[in-house]
């Protein structure tokens, strides 16, 4: 039976349906590349999917705001769901959205999760214990399921990138997963489908986060040392409006590991969180 399709593009709403097409690609020996996505698609996301196709002879776009990476009171009702309008940006770019509902995903006695440690132990894993078993778990079902020779994942989320790199290496999936680049807005705001509910006040405020990012980065990678570096940061971040700050911390970029000399002494990366409001943002770059 055809697929269903939303701007022209097939829409997979089952495991089987996936499988079918991307099998039929593979009969014509098509390379597949992945990006996994809850939706609310952004120019950020584009561009990974961009880079997807740049890469690969088709590109497969999941959209499922999966449950199990949110805890009880975060997010998960409000998450936006704008299927139709998320089909229109993949014109042209995917070749297939698969688009699942809860069922399809997670039986009712479902009862596997994959747990990364190490990576997952310190900064978002400390802030929101039980995001990252639902993120590893949700990944490698749908890397399970697609099978792709590239999954693409934003920068953003950097602590994520290196939980699925770490899992896919530890458990042999056969995928290669690469890191793209970090979309910001003309004031630096780093995109992000949560940026959506911030009030135009707090908007104003969300544009200074990257900016005393990078200030806090700087003054590391010029000597200063990294607990009085980063108080500072904290500082400036409660200064310029935000209701508090989860973490800013320079950490080890392969490893996420504290440099407990105070001096970066190998590839460092800045990471924050903090919140607006009701929204928590996060952003990173790397430490240079
Ligand atoms: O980054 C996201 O949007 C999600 O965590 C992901 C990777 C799609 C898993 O649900």
């Amino acid at each position: 039976m055809a697929l269903d399709t939303q701007h022209g593009i097939p829409v997979a709403r089952t495991i089987a349906d996936l499988r079918g097409e991307v099998n039929a690609w593979r009969k014509e020996s098509l390379t597949v590349g992945f990006v996994p996505t809850m939706g609310a698609l952004h120019e950020g996301h584009v561009s990974l999917v961009e880079a997807a196709k740049a890469a690969c002879d088709r590109v497969v776009v999941s959209i499922f705001v999966n449950p199990t990476q949110f805890a009880p009171g975060e997010d998960f009702e409000a998450y936006p769901r704008t299927e139709a309008a998320d089909a229109e940006k993949l014109k042209d770019k995917a070749a297939l959205i698969f688009a699942p509902n809860a069922a399809e995903m997670y039986a009712p006695d479902f009862s596997t999760t994959v747990t990364v440690m190490e990576v997952t132990k310190d900064l978002e894993g400390a802030a929101r214990p039980t995001h990252f078993a639902g993120v590893a778990t949700v990944v490698a079902k749908l890397l399970l399921a697609v099978l792709p020779d590239k999954a693409i994942f934003g920068q953003k989320d950097y602590q994520q990138l290196l939980t699925i790199k770490r899992m896919v290496r530890d458990l042999n999936i056969p995928v290669e997963i690469v890191g793209g680049p970090t979309l910001r807005e003309e004031d630096g705001l780093a995109m992000s489908s949560r940026n959506a509910y911030l009030s135009p006040d707090e908007r104003k405020v969300a544009g200074k986060l990257n900016v005393i990012l990078r200030e806090t980065a700087h003054a590391v990678a010029k000597g200063a040392p990294i607990p009085a570096a980063t108080e500072a940061g904290i500082a400036a971040l409660m200064e310029a409006g935000f209701a508090s700050v989860d973490y800013l911390e320079i950490r080890n970029a392969e490893t996420l590991d504290p440099f407990p000399s105070g001096k970066p002494d190998a590839p460092a990366r800045i990471l924050v969180a903090a919140r607006i409001g009701k929204t928590r943002l996060i952003d990173n770059m790397p430490v240079e």
